[in-house]
C-alpha cells in the first residue's frame, strides 16, 4: 500500500512526478467543466481530528474533482469522544469498503502509525507538529509558478518554526529542490536541531529578508504551547512580523507566502497580505492542484 506520510519519505523523481502532474490538473480545473472520470471507483475518507479550513475543503474538492466518492468525518463530533481508538475507528470506517484516508491529526506520527495498523493508503493534512506534506507540495508548486524554480532560490521561513509541521515539509521538499533555506524568529521558537538540517538561522528579521527571495510567514501557534514563548503578542509584532514599511525599504521585491490562518497584524500586516507580492491565494489556489495530484498518484496504484 502506498503513502504520502511525509516529505520525508520523497525524493526529487516524485516531487517532479507530482508537479507534472498538478501542472496537468491545473489545466483541467480551469476549463468550464472542471470534473475528470479518473477516480470514479475509489472511496476516500477525510478523517480531521484537528480544525482545518484550506486542507479540508481544497481535499474535498480536489477529491469531487476526480469523481471519487468522499466521506467527510470531523472528530468532535464522532464517537472518538466515547473513548473509540484511532485504529478502531479507521477500521470500522475502512469496512465500509473506504480505499483511502485522509488524515489531520494532533498527535506527531499518528499518520505513520495508522499505516502499519490499517490496510488503506493514508495521505498526512498534518501530524502535530510533525510534517504537513501536501502544503509544502503546493508552497514549493507556488514558487516554481512565480519564480520559474525552486532549485537556488533563497527561502527564509519566519516565526514558530519550533511547533509548525509547515516549517519541518518545507526544509525538506526546498532542501530536496536545491533551495537554499533559512529559518527566522526568536530563538525559543527555533529548535536546536534545524542547523543539523542545513538551514540557517538568523533572528534579526531585516537580515533575513535582504537575503532572501522568498519570506514564508508563519503563524505563532499558541494553541500548541503550555507557556508563553516570548513576551507579548506586541513584541512578536515588532521583531518578527511583516509590514510594507520595511518591504518598502529593501532593495528588491521580494515574494511573501503564508500558509494560512493569518492573524492579520501579528505575523503579517493586511497591506502586505493583500498585496502583488504575496502569493498567499495562489498558494490556496494550487493546493487543489496539487493534492488532485497526489490523490490520483497514489489512486492508480490500488486501481484494480
Ligand atoms: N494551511 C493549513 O493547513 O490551513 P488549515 O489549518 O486551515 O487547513
Amino acid at each position: 500500500v502506498n503513502h504520502l506520510l511525509g516529505i520525508k519519505y520523497l525524493n526529487q523523481a516524485d516531487i517532479d512526478l507530482i508537479f507534472k502532474t498538478a501542472d496537468h490538473f491545473k489545466e483541467v480545473i480551469n476549463r468550464p467543466i472542471k470534473k475528470v472520470p479518473s477516480l470514479r471507483d475509489i472511496t476516500i475518507a477525510n478523517l480531521f481530528f484537528e480544525n482545518s479550513t484550506r486542507t479540508r475543503l481544497s481535499f474535498e474538492l480536489a477529491e469531487k474533482r476526480l469523481s471519487a466518492d468522499v466521506i467527510n468525518f470531523s472528530a468532535s463530533s464522532s464517537s472518538v469522544s466515547k473513548g473509540e481508538t484511532l485504529i478502531d475507528t479507521v477500521n470500522n470506517i475502512l469496512s465500509m469498503k473506504v480505499d483511502m484516508v485522509v488524515m489531520r491529526h494532533p498527535n506527531p506520527g499518528a499518520g505513520i502509525f495508522l499505516s502499519k495498523h490499517v490496510d488503506a493508503s493514508i495521505i498526512n493534512a498534518g501530524d502535530g507538529t510533525h510534517e504537513h506534506p501536501t502544503q509544502a507540495l503546493l508552497d514549493s508548486y507556488s514558487i516554481r509558478e512565480r519564480l520559474g524554480e525552486v532549485k537556488g532560490k533563497k527561502v527564509v521561513i519566519v516565526g514558530d518554526i519550533l511547533h509548525s509541521r509547515v516549517a519541518l515539509s518545507n526544509i525538506f521538499a526546498l532542501k530536496l529542490q536545491g533551495a537554499e533555506v533559512k529559518v527566522c524568529g526568536p530563538k525559543t521558537l527555533l529548535p536546536r536541531y534545524v542547523e543539523s538540517l542545513g538551514v540557517g538561522v538568523e533572528t534579526n528579521l531585516r537580515k533575513a529578508l535582504e537575503w532572501c527571495d522568498v519570506a514564508n510567514m508563519l503563524r505563532v501557534q499558541n494553541e500548541r504551547m503550555e507557556i508563553s514563548y516570548f513576551p507579548s503578542t506586541r513584541e512578536y509584532t515588532q521583531q518578527f512580523g511583516v509590514n510594507k514599511q520595511l518591504l518598502d525599504s529593501l532593495d528588491k521585491q521580494i515574494v511573501i507566502m503564508h500558509p494560512g490562518p493569518i492573524n492579520r497584524g501579528v505575523e503579517i500586516t493586511s497591506d502586505v497580505a493583500d498585496s502583488k507580492q504575496a502569493i498567499i491565494l495562489d498558494q490556496v489556489q494550487n493546493g487543489v492542484a496539487i493534492r488532485m495530484a497526489v490523490i490520483y498518484l497514489l489512486a492508480s496504484k490500488i486501481k484494480p
